[in-house]
């Protein structure tokens, strides 16, 4: 069984790297999801592309709650996922990895939570740290040893999309606090939240934001700086495989302890 998955983000579609490969299809409350399971030396692997396989699915029609249940149903406790985002700061440089440690949520017409009332209840999920530092740690061990400039902590706001920012939006979240912007990972991360899997997010910075390159933004932009790094990025989350502890030491799952599962 499958307890490790990665998502890929834009870019990362590709679950060859992964040994006997099986694609099953998991049926959830919420819709069918296709997955991909595999070995990675001795580690059995899920993988699920966010935007599918040809990248039709735009962020705010994914269907987050499929995938996440989809996950949680075949027995995955940890999710890897990986990110394409623009920078608001400038340590953060394009080809640069950031694992981000807080997110602030712009997002408008996404199903965002397991809980509405009903059978399952009502649940306010503690997000005080979204993103597992356990996980973090790892990937952050693991991206030095591989050479790679890694960055752990910065803040990720998450915007509707699909169309980029205002120059005035990336200086008000910039204002905020903001690090770094995407698409994608609210609500994936506190759907995983809810279900007590730790999920750890590598950003890979593609671009300065809106206002602050000096270029108007284009996805080409993004997916030429991703095709760049997508060496760097397997070898980052397949060696961090293997040295994520069986034992967690984080608090991500002890929201299962207040609902009681
Ligand atoms: N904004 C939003 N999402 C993104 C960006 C951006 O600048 N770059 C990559 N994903």
């Amino acid at each position: 069984m499958a307890e490790i998955a990665i998502i890929g983000g834009t870019g990362v579609y590709d679950p060859h790297l992964l040994g006997n490969i099986s694609h099953i299809v998991q049926d959830t409350p919420y819709g069918s999801v296709e997955i991909t399971v595999g070995k990675y030396e001795d580690v059995e692997v899920a993988f699920i592309p966010r935007h599918g396989r040809k990248h039709s699915v735009p962020p705010h029609l994914i269907n987050y709650r499929a995938n996440i249940m989809a996950l949680n149903m075949i027995g995955v406790k940890r999710i890897l996922a990986t990110a394409a985002v623009g920078s608001l700061h400038g340590d953060f440089k394009p080809g640069q990895y950031v694992l981000a440690d807080q997110f602030l949520d712009f997002t408008k017409t996404r199903k965002n939570t397991f809980y509405e009332g009903g059978k399952r209840g009502v649940v306010h999920c503690d997000m005080t740290v979204p993103y597992c530092p356990q996980l973090r740690d790892v990937l952050m061990q693991v991206g030095e040893e591989e050479g790679l400039i890694m960055h752990n902590g910065g803040v990720y706001v998450c915007t509707e999309g699909p169309r980029f920012e205002t120059a005035a939006e990336i200086a008000m979240f910039k204002r905020m606090g903001g690090h770094l912007v995407g698409m994608t990972s609210v609500p994936e991360v506190c759907l995983a939240r809810e279900l007590g899997i730790c999920y750890a997010n590598v950003c890979i910075v593609t671009n300065y934001a809106a206002g602050i390159s000096p270029n108007i933004l284009t996805h080409a932009e993004v997916l030429e700086v991703m095709k760049k790094s997508i060496k760097s990025v397997r070898r980052l989350i397949m060696a961090s495989l293997k040295y994520i502890p069986e034992e967690k030491k984080c608090d991500c799952a002890k929201i299962l302890d207040e609902i009681g599962v």
